[in-house]
């Protein structure tokens, strides 16, 4: 096992983080992260051997991952004995490497470890007084600098916090306010950003945090536009609904969280502001000009939407409306939409209409004569729309749609 690796190569190894604080409230967590006094490349290699996998190695950081056969992956971290670098923020002196590194850590039921050498395996290291938060149910950062060192972890504290239930320390809640008056969400990246708003999007109750984040002026604090108002609020909870009811039905692709919550955002912002947004969050030029796009698409669909009756020799029109547009569009569509004949034809789309295919194909026409062109996509897709329609069901009605 990993600890007798340890014993053999003369290291102490620890379990550490998420894995560790999972265990402990009893929930499940497949990342393994190990922390090895000694060295982690060496330690991952020799793991690599034994178990039958391959490592990818970080020198400068003297870490590695090892990805096992099966795909599993194991981080392992070198104890870090180096000078730490606030030294304001403790003295380096007297400190075992493992209490250095879990020292750099987030919040103290991150900054666990687990023993597991033979002989002392199991045994808990808790030095921040993780075991006692945990049973307080709060989230409490290990020193006074933790948010100037690293501004991200406000997002996490609101993501954990959400996440188990728990509060945010008070201590813990006046630095991050103290943090945000010295407005260092400012130096932060955009990419960070958007890279915790993202792991947020994904958590179970992602509303939960974006509540909490309105709450405490982070949302501002990231760009002025972002403000979690009633209406935007009323949306984006019908959103997750609406994903969640198509989630069920198990369809490929899936949305993008993200996708789907900066819609409901942003909702309300005008076209020429909206890429103040997305520069701030530091989207991918393709990702700004196909997000922009797909708001465009939306709000001419609301407009099409408006003047659709509902008839079932109508269902090719509002397919004609949706076709072109992006899943997360389509849900946002059947989130916004107040119509309830609206919302149950968008989903009867999802579920049925949009994966109808003609019964007549591209062969059937050339044995009908007709020479190969554009004009096929022109006549397949009056068939289809007929099928849809329900004007012609079966292939021979389709075909003599064809002859016409
Ligand atoms: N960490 C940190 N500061 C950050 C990010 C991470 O101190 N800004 C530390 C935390 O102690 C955390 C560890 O790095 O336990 C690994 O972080 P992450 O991969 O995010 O894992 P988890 O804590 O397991 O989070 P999740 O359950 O969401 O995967």
């Amino acid at each position: 096992t990993a600890g007798e690796l340890g014993r053999d190569m003369g290291w102490e190894i620890y379990a550490v983080g998420g894995f560790v604080r999972d265990i402990l409230l009893g929930r499940p967590n497949s990342d393994l992260d190990l922390v090895v006094e000694g060295d982690a490349i060496a330690y991952a290699r020799r793991m690599a051997d034994l178990l039958g996998g391959r490592i990818k190695a970080h020198v400068k950081f003297k870490t590695a991952v090892v990805i096992l056969a099966d795909g599993q992956r194991v981080d392992v971290a070198t104890a870090r004995l180096e000078y730490y670098e606030y030294p304001a923020a403790m003295p380096t002196v007297e400190l075992s490497s493992i209490k250095m590194d879990l020292y750099r850590r987030d919040f103290t039921i991150n900054a666990l470890a687990l023993r597991i050498n033979p002989g002392r395996f199991g045994q808990l290291v808790d030095f921040f007084g993780a075991e006692q938060d945990m049973k307080n149910k709060v989230i409490r950062v290990l020193h006074s600098l933790s948010f100037v060192e690293d501004p991200t972890r406000i997002l996490r504290a609101i993501r954990f916090e959400r996440r188990f239930d728990f509060q945010i320390g008070g201590q813990t809640l006046r630095l991050i306010k103290n943090a945000l008056s010295l407005d260092l969400f400012s130096k932060l990246s955009g990419t960070r950003i958007l890279h915790e708003l993202q792991l947020i999007m994904v958590e179970e109750n992602p509303l939960a945090c974006l509540n909490r984040m309105q709450e405490l002026g982070i949302l501002e604090a990231i760009h002025p536009l972002l403000k979690l108002s009633g209406e935007r609020m009323q949306v984006l909870m019908e959103l997750v609904k609406v994903n969640n009811w198509y989630k069920l039905l198990y369809q490929k692709p899936e949305a993008e969280p993200w996708k789907l919550h900066l819609l409901g955002l942003t909702m309300g912002i005008k076209r020429d502001q909206i890429g103040q947004i997305t520069s701030r969050l530091r989207l991918t030029a393709r990702e700004e000009r196909d997000f922009i796009l797909l708001r465009d698409q939306i709000g001419e669909a609301l407009m099409k939407l408006m003047s659709w009756r509902e008839d079932r020799s109508r269902l090719s029109r509002l397919c004609a409306i949706l076709r072109p547009i992006p899943l997360e569009g389509v849900l946002f569509l059947m989130a916004r939409s107040k119509k309830e004949h609206i919302r149950r034809n968008i989903s009867q789309y999802l579920n049925r209409l949009r994966d109808i295919t003609s019964d007549v194909t591209g062969d059937d026409l050339k044995t009908l004569g007709i020479r190969p062109g554009p004009a096929y996509t022109t006549i397949l897709a009056r068939v289809l729309d007929a099928k849809i329609d329900g004007r012609a069901t079966s292939r021979e009605d389709q075909l003599r749609l064809v002859e016409r």
